[in-house]
């Protein structure tokens, strides 16, 4: 028993995947819980029960499965309006995922506010989908586009921040708040207040932290926060924006369709109320109903919790990794500074030689680039391995790892 306050063992029964084995008979070992987690019963039979007994368009219809649909749709907003601390239900709205969500942002906002002369701050270690849209914009408008450096220890080095915000141009700052790669936990209230004091708005890349710890929206005082479901524990496929009402009313829409208007005529069409002026067509409704399932087993669990188990976890893997001769492990080595991510890579081995021998013992990790093709250059290197953790991983499973980098120093004669 690892965990806390939760029992790991009674928890891992939730997760039928967990019991795969997988390759020659050997049992899964899932560490890329950072690309997607896997999902207990709750969230599979709420699925199955919903196109089982409910299924219906939303929002539209008046029969019954209609309306109960149109409820347990709506049910989820307010579940994640509880879970982040969001005061006001509106200012939640459904997207694919955190990338849509950006784009959203960057598009929909970004087109009216951001102009030539500006400045968009965003960082070395984000995922694509926090320097892409931004990328996209500034070379439409002609503002700049900024980076925010990390230091040796994967850090972001917060003194370029206030030089670019002493400049009085910047208009974003577009933030992870944990590093898809290195784990880091960015110091985000630092980072908000910084941007506060002169006024820029923040935009909060939150895919690695909101599945990790206790995020609490309200006491942040960003203005825009982006997440996916299936990073915790959901269904792929949906994701949230969260943005302060003011911006929202004032943003364009980002897509025209069915729901996100009040009247249509030939020429002039009027917008809905928030959220729905930004979730135009048919949305991905079952899996938005089962996202609450979701929620309610991470509620249950404690986001404490959660967080103390991969710090334990992540504290375990780095002390043994530390030893294995020929590791590199990137970012922070004080596992209260990182999620349960640890990025490394072994001797000069390629990271998908190495993820491809240890997955014929089922260690299911991710080798590449992570979609943070800047911070590999940073780096120097052209990929990494990346072992992940949730609330599932045990320390056998951390072991079968580093056992399994034994096998790829035999093949590479290390
Ligand atoms: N963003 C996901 C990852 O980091 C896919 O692997």
């Amino acid at each position: 028993m690892q965990a806390n306050t939760y029992s790991l063992e009674e928890i891992r029964n939730d997760f039928p995947v967990l019991n795969r084995r997988v390759r020659d008979d050997k049992k899964l070992v899932y560490l890329d819980n950072a690309a997607t987690t896997q999902k207990p019963n709750q969230v599979i039979d709420a699925i199955t029960d919903y196109y089982q007994n409910h299924n219906s368009n939303i929002h539209r219809a008046v029969h019954a499965l209609a309306e109960e649909s149109t409820e347990a749709f709506e049910v989820t907003r307010d579940k994640i309006a509880k879970f982040l601390n969001i005061q006001n239900r509106e200012e939640i709205v459904f997207v694919k995922g955190t990338t849509e969500a950006i784009n959203l942002v960057a598009y929909s906002w970004g087109r009216d506010n951001v102009q030539k002369g500006d400045i968009v701050v965003t960082t070395e270690y984000e995922h694509h989908s926090n320097i892409v849209p931004w990328q996209l914009l500034t070379q439409e408008t002609g503002a700049e586009l900024k980076y925010i450096d990390i230091d040796d220890d994967g850090e972001l080095i917060l003194e370029q921040l206030d030089e670019y915000l002493s400049t009085g141009k910047v208009k974003l700052v577009a933030i992870s708040h944990v590093s898809n790669v290195l784990g880091t936990i960015t110091d985000i209230h630092n980072v908000i207040k910084k941007c506060k004091n002169v006024g820029a708005k923040v935009l909060v890349d939150g895919a690695q932290a909101v599945p990790h710890m206790k995020v609490d929206i309200a006491s942040l005082g960003c203005d825009f926060y982006a997440f996916s479901a299936h990073k915790m524990l959901g269904p792929t496929g949906v994701g949230v924006l969260w943005a302060r009402k003011e911006l929202l009313e004032n943003m364009r829409p980002f897509q025209g369709g069915g729901d996100m208007i009040r009247e249509v005529h030939k020429h002039e069409t009027t917008w809905n109320d928030l959220p729905y002026k930004f979730e135009a067509g048919t949305p991905n409704v079952a899996d938005v109903i089962c996202f609450a399932a979701a929620i309610d087993y991470l509620t249950k669990i404690g986001m404490d919790n959660v967080r103390s188990h991969e710090t334990e976890l992540t504290k375990y893997a780095l002390e043994k990794m530390s030893k294995v001769k020929g590791l590199t492990i990137y970012g922070p080595k004080d596992p209260q500074k990182a999620s349960g991510v640890i990025s490394f890579n072994f001797n000069d081995v390629h990271p998908h030689d190495v993820a491809t021998i240890i997955d014929k013992n089922g260690v299911a990790i991710r080798s590449g680039h992570h979609c943070a093709q800047v911070l590999m250059e940073k780096l120097n290197v052209a990929a990494t391995n990346r072992a992940s953790f949730y609330i599932y991983t045990t320390k056998e499973e951390v072991d079968t790892l580093i056992d399994s980098l034994e096998q790829v120093a035999e093949v590479f004669k290390l």
